[in-house]
């Protein structure tokens, strides 16, 4: 990574509210514009770190840098001077120790989203803030049973995540399966968005988009604009993939292959399921096998409606938005052609997570998700609330006894969907809109649509402390949809 002139390290550290504003649409980077992003070239990996005899230790600075994104250099941020961060790759009954480095000009802090640890101390405590220059030693011990599956990590400081992960900083985590599945390649694939301006550094985002919930003109598949792989017929590739967007959802198809969910943001599911279309909401992460046929086949975005809100643009359609055309936007191509390869063993059966449908509950909660026009914001600005509220770090929201099962139900008020989710314990999925569902499904990111009604339950399990659930609207959280809670 190349130093950076002093112009831009004031442009990204003013990336928060007071950021610049990039000019007409003629000031943004397109895919056709001269100096722009270049799209194809071989897909690449993040750089790999592996844990061994149980431990895992690595650093990761956060700093602002010249940066290749979609093949230019931009002003960015990265962990380590990439986007993505390096993939951290771990096992159940390992310790993760990361030394986050502050090089930023503002605060910043690590969450690893969806790891099942302890929130407090120096674990997963978003409540940490560390200054820019200073660092901060956090150290993740995965219990013995940890489930396996595709996790991520970002930072969490809360009014500046959405900033933060729209300028770089991202990374892959993963838990490796206790039996392995046979595959012919494995892939992480780190789907992100973000827009830079006619100079290279990443935009600021208007207030309007921030409520809406902001969605970059790139789509970057590990930092790259569509870039291409191959394979030969028969294979059988595994993809970790993980939206790590601020706010956009992924409708995702790979038309022309055959493709088996084996699950979805951790864990696996009893067995791979056949799907050919599937949607990811930002922080939501697929397991996917494809079973290669011959052919080039390119993975799709596609524009999918989160509602709207009276009086605003958007989300909705626009014709300026690569995933709105109506073929979608091209993430990256496969391109599968020779000599057919030798089938692989079946795919082992997996236990699962267990089922909270027939455990004892012993709280029922209402969880309100609202959006509305608000006093406090200043003119025009909306308020975007749990049960009323917006977030305060200073207050307990929800008390929880340790060790117990209960059920929460999520109700969207609001005309634009929310993802919800809950850090450090896992979310079973028992009715959506007043459907009961008829698996075991756990996630970590649950979409609760506009105007409906989630049901989850949690097993409050192995760990006690105050931590957080959200809007995964990156925008969202950060203008106040966040609630604290504490099992103790
Ligand atoms: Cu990925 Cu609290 O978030
Ligand atoms: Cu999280
Ligand atoms: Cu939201």
């Amino acid at each position: 990574m190349q130093p950076i002139s002093r112009r831009q390290a004031i442009l990204l550290g003013g990336l928060g509210a007071a950021g610049t504003v990039a000019g007409g649409a003629g000031l943004i980077w397109t895919l056709t514009s001269p100096s722009g992003p270049v799209s194809g070239g071989e897909l690449t990996q993040p750089q790999e770190e592996r844990s061994a005899d149980g431990q895992l230790q690595v650093r990761l600075e956060a700093a602002p840098g010249q940066i290749l994104l979609a093949g230019r250099q931009a002003t960015a941020f990265g962990y380590n001077g990439s986007v993505p961060g390096p993939t951290l790759r771990v096992r159940a009954g390992d310790v993760l120790k990361i030394k986050l480095v502050n090089n930023l000009v503002q605060a910043t802090n690590l969450h690893v989203h969806g790891l099942h640890v302890s929130p407090e101390g120096n674990g997963d405590n978003v409540f940490v803030s560390v200054e820019p220059g200073s660092s901060f030693d956090y150290e993740y011990n995965l219990p013995d049973d940890h489930p396996p599956g595709t996790y991520w990590y970002h930072p969490h400081h809360h009014g500046m995540v959405a900033d933060q992960i729209f300028g770089g900083l991202f990374g892959a985590i993963i838990v490796e399966d206790p039996e392995p599945v046979e595959t012919s390649a494995e892939r992480v694939l780190v789907v992100s968005d973000t827009t830079i301006d006619g100079t290279g550094n990443v935009a600021a985002v208007p207030a309007m988009e921030r409520m809406m919930g902001r969605e970059g003109q790139l789509i970057l598949v590990n930092g790259q604009s569509d870039p291409q792989f191959s394979a030969r017929p028969g294979q059988r590739e595994r993809w970790r993939i993980i939206n790590a967007c601020v706010a956009r959802y992924l409708r995702l198809r790979l038309d022309g292959q055959q493709l088996q969910l084996l699950g979805m943001d951790f864990c696996r599911f009893p067995k791979p399921e056949t799907v050919d279309e599937l949607l990811l909401t930002p922080g939501n992460r697929a397991d996917l096998l494809v079973t290669t046929t011959t052919g080039d086949s390119v993975l799709r975005a596609f524009y999918q409606n989160r509602g709207s809100m009276p009086g605003m643009m958007g989300p909705g359609y626009s014709a300026r938005n690569p995933a709105d055309q109506p073929d979608g936007a091209a993430l990256a191509t496969l391109r599968v052609s020779g000599e057919p390869a030798a089938p692989l063993t079946a795919v082992p059966a997996y236990r699962g997570l267990g089922d909270l449908r027939s455990s004892t509950v012993s709280a029922r909660r209402q969880v309100i998700l609202a959006a509305g026009m608000g006093m406090g914001g200043g003119a025009g600005m909306m308020r975007f609330t749990i049960n009323g509220r917006e977030f305060n770090e200073a207050r307990t929201d929800t008390t929880v006894a340790a060790g117990s099962v209960e059920e929460w139900t999520l109700t969207n008020t609001s005309p634009v969907d929310h993802p919800f989710h809950l850090h450090v314990w896992p979310m079973q999925i028992i009715e959506e809109n007043g459907q009961g569902l008829d698996t075991a499904v756990w996630q970590d990111v649950v979409n609760v649509p506009a105007n409906g009604r989630v049901k989850i339950r949690v097993a409050f399990k192995d760990f006690r402390g105050c931590s957080v659930y959200h809007c995964h609207i990156l925008d969202h959280e950060d203008l106040g949809m966040m609630g604290v809670i504490d099992v103790r």
